[in-house]
């Protein structure tokens, strides 16, 4: 009872002290992390069963300032449930007036006044954004995407944000599948890698300081893998799919201690996964033993009576409870359903216990109940908004992402002037698209353009016409979004204007609000008529520069054959328009390397570089029929995996494998710059086990390094594979290393340089 009432005082000073340099205050004992256990406990004791399940639920953002959102439904209860204890956490409430609005009453008004804790989608920046994810995992650049993070918890942080639902840690190997570009790609070596930077990025070293937030790995599981791209569809993928390739990102980030997982809308073989027990409780909690707290995606408990799974909305708060999600988003499940199902004694009691300690715990982390308004500070908010640091910080990134695919009679860099240089494409001179999906936090229109990019070059004459819309209407309003597939009418003027040109710059490419959620494809060229315009500017002048702008990877091979250069710049946030213009004219040398394979034809999907190499993998002698290949289309991608060129040239020589004691195997190798400027370049070292008692990929990213090297400079790398790299799961779920031959590759992309062998 006295820990009560000094908490409740703790609580109603902190709430009356808000501002900059306000005292932070302490209860008593809450700087010693090691007393987190001990106050959740001590705070559940005193908790009704209603309150407890209040901490499970999690709404979305209806408070303005100017009172609560009219009685509507379920929905319209919120206010009140908020009063009464009943929600322990909010999304889509930013900035500091609304959130401390918010804060205001849960630690105000409910009886024990326990702190909300606030979520929100920053998935690349919040106001000022970085490119997508998928872009910056094109730098392979771990300490870059590390601080991307860090700046983009910086600016949330300030607006009152303490959770972000990041980093989404999917593997996908299918490009129509929209949300590829929230992830890190194809490959799960690099993917874990990435997930892992962001989660440092995002939660720093102390998650209690009042610029770092809660991380969030998503979606937990299976998600990148629904059939044929088409999101939200049924997953169903074998166990060493799921063992080697989809779990081990998920597997790093509790390794990394991130502090909540969000499950995924999808089945798992047959089990949607919110209802899943297997993957929320046997691994994720159990074998795992992660500590922080599982959040259901957006309605996906109620989502379950679709699958065919729950009855309704009762059963799927009960499946869901049993099976391990803590805190409901938006299905209003627990809030309505758990209580009756506890006093029924469907649901145990200390199943309930188990999620509250969890989320109360995060809280506890956080500092919540140190200083529940610590992230509401309207000065901080101004200072931190937008600031040059944060620009600075995503221009960086921003350069880092692209990717030069191709650049034939050096095309590339762009003379810096006497140059009649035009420019072709409605993205080109978009200040909305640049910024990228899931961007809800940044205003349209605050990206530099590619055109006001270019202005920084003062010195060559730019022409711009805009030869076709990518769209049609209004984009700043996702939800409605068509693709030009009829308006030529400015082809002629783009046409005339690329005549008289030294040079055309052609952006081209996906509007934003053609990847991210709900946006599969089921074509993956240039959408609408770009591919028409593309090919008449080529009929006149073929000195092309293509940059493409988009948020997945395309099929682009008329362009592949016939346009010299291109350049992959994603869409790259809020400094898009400055970081093309530099690397188009060399003052940034390009060093991204893909992270996704880039397919001939959608019928290739899916493809990836680490595939099997089945039982027929090559024609046994000439126009021989039966194996594993297509009859329209060769089996290699357009653009491989980890591909990616530079202003500079790099040669790989000497490769030297030593197997050590204890399975530890030095790959070594030395890596050159053989051109006249200076350039990055990441090294790739790739394994295969060549017979296993589970079959094994033809080719398994390992290791890399990025490595800075001076014209004429080499370099000897040398990459340690310790188990961790040579094992995989078998279908038992166990990791094992077993003796045999391997192969090592190691270049400048999947299509490795050289070769070697090594036995264990
Ligand atoms: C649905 C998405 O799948 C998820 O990734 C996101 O975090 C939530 N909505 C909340 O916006």
């Amino acid at each position: 009872m006295k820990q009560l009432k000094i908490y409740a005082l703790v609580v109603l000073f902190a709430a009356l002290s808000c501002g900059k340099n306000k005292e932070v205050i302490k209860d008593e004992n809450s700087s010693v992390s090691s007393n987190i256990d001990s106050k959740v406990d001590s705070l559940l004791s005193k908790m009704t069963l209603e309150e407890k399940i209040g901490q499970m639920n999690q709404y979305n953002g209806f408070w303005d300032v100017t009172g609560p959102t009219p009685d509507n439904g379920d929905a319209g209860k919120k206010y009140e449930h908020l009063r009464k204890g009943y929600v322990g956490s909010m999304l889509n409430v930013t900035g500091v007036e609304n959130v401390r609005a918010v804060q205001k009453i849960a630690v105000e008004e409910t009886r024990l006044g326990i702190p909300l804790i606030i979520g929100f989608d920053v998935i690349h920046g919040f106001k000022t954004l970085s490119p997508i994810p998928l872009a910056e995992s094109a730098s392979w650049d771990l300490e870059a995407i590390k601080k991307s993070a860090e700046v983009a918890a910086l600016e949330a942080s300030a607006a009152g944000i303490n959770w972000t639902f990041a980093p989404m840690v999917d593997i996908s190997r299918d490009a129509r599948w929209g949300r590829v570009m929230e992830g890190a790609g194809e490959d799960p070596f690099l993917g874990s890698k990435i997930g892992v930077a962001r989660i440092e990025g995002f939660q720093g070293s102390d998650l209690s300081k009042n610029n770092t937030v809660a991380a969030c790995a998503k979606h937990w599981a299976g998600y990148g893998f629904a059939e044929a791209g088409r999101d939200y569809n049924t997953v169903d993928v074998g166990t060493s799919t799921l063992n080697n390739i989809i779990f081990p990102p998920f597997e790093a980030a509790v390794n990394a201690n991130v502090r909540t997982f969000m499950n995924s809308f999808n089945e798992l073989n047959g089990i949607p996964a919110t209802g899943n027990s297997y993957l929320q409780r046997d691994i994720l909690k159990g074998k795992w033993n992660f500590d922080g707290f599982v959040i259901s995606d957006w309605g996906s408990m109620i989502e379950m009576v679709n699958h065919g799974f729950a009855k309704d909305k009762k059963q799927a708060a009960e499946l869901s409870a049993i099976a391990g999600s803590d805190m409901d988003m938006e299905s209003y499940a627990y809030v309505s359903e758990l209580a009756n199902l506890v006093n029924e004694g469907k649901v145990s009691e200390d199943l309930i216990n188990d999620a509250v300690k969890r989320i109360l715990r995060v809280k506890f982390e956080l500092g919540l109940f140190d200083d529940p308004y610590k992230y509401c500070d309207l000065e901080r908010e101004k200072e931190v908004t937008g600031s040059q640091q944060i620009h600075d910080a995503v221009l960086d990134m921003a350069k880092k992402s692209i990717v030069l695919l191709k650049n034939e009679n050096n095309i590339l860099p762009l003379k810096k002037e006497g140059q009649n240089i035009v420019v072709i494409g409605a993205l080109a001179n978009d200040k909305t698209s640049p910024l990228g999906s899931w961007r809800i936090g940044a205003e349209d229109g605050t990206a530099v353009s590619f055109l006001e990019g270019m202005q920084h070059y003062p010195n060559n004459k730019i022409s711009y016409a805009k030869g076709a819309n990518v769209i049609t209407g209004d984009a700043s309003f996702p939800f409605e979004l068509n693709i030009n597939t009829t308006d030529k009418s400015e082809f002629s003027k783009a046409v005339s204007t690329a005549k008289k040109a030294d040079v055309v710059v052609m952006v081209l490419g996906e509007h934003a609000f053609q990847s991210g959620e709900a946006r599969s494809r089921s074509e993956l060229g240039l959408p609408g008529v770009q591919q028409e315009l593309l090919e008449a500017v080529y009929a006149v002048n073929k000195n092309i520069v293509l940059v493409l702008n988009n948020g997945r990877p395309l099929t682009i091979p008329w362009a592949d054959a016939h346009i010299p250069a291109i350049v992959e710049a994603w869409h790259l946030g809020t400094q898009s328009g400055n970081a093309i213009a530099q690397v188009l004219y060399g003052d940034y040398n390009p060093s991204g390397k893909l992270p996704m394979t880039f397919p001939r034809s959608v019928g290739q999907v899916p493809i990836y570089y680490n595939y099997k190499n089945t039982g027929r993998p090559t024609a046994n002698e000439p126009n021989s029929v039966f194996w594993s290949h297509y009859t329209d289309v060769s089996n290699t991608p357009l653009y491989p995996f980890g591909h990616g060129l530079s202003y500079t040239t790099f040669q790989y020589a000497n490769l030297n494998v030593t197997v050590k004691s204890g399975n530890e195997v030095e790959v070594s190798f030395n890596l050159k710059n053989t051109g006249s400027i200076k350039g990055k370049e990441v090294a790739q070292v790739y394994i295969r086990d060549l017979f296993a008692s589970v079959t094994r990929p033809v080719k398994e990213l390992k290791g890399f390094e990025l490595v800075e090297l001076e014209p004429g400079e080499a370099k000897q790398i040398t990459v340690t594979l310790t188990e961790k790299e040579l094992g995989f799961y078998n279908n038992s779920g166990d990791y094992v290393v077993e003796p045999g031959d391997f192969t090592v590759f190691v270049g400048g992309s999947s299509n490795t340089a050289l070769e070697s062998n090594f036995t264990l």
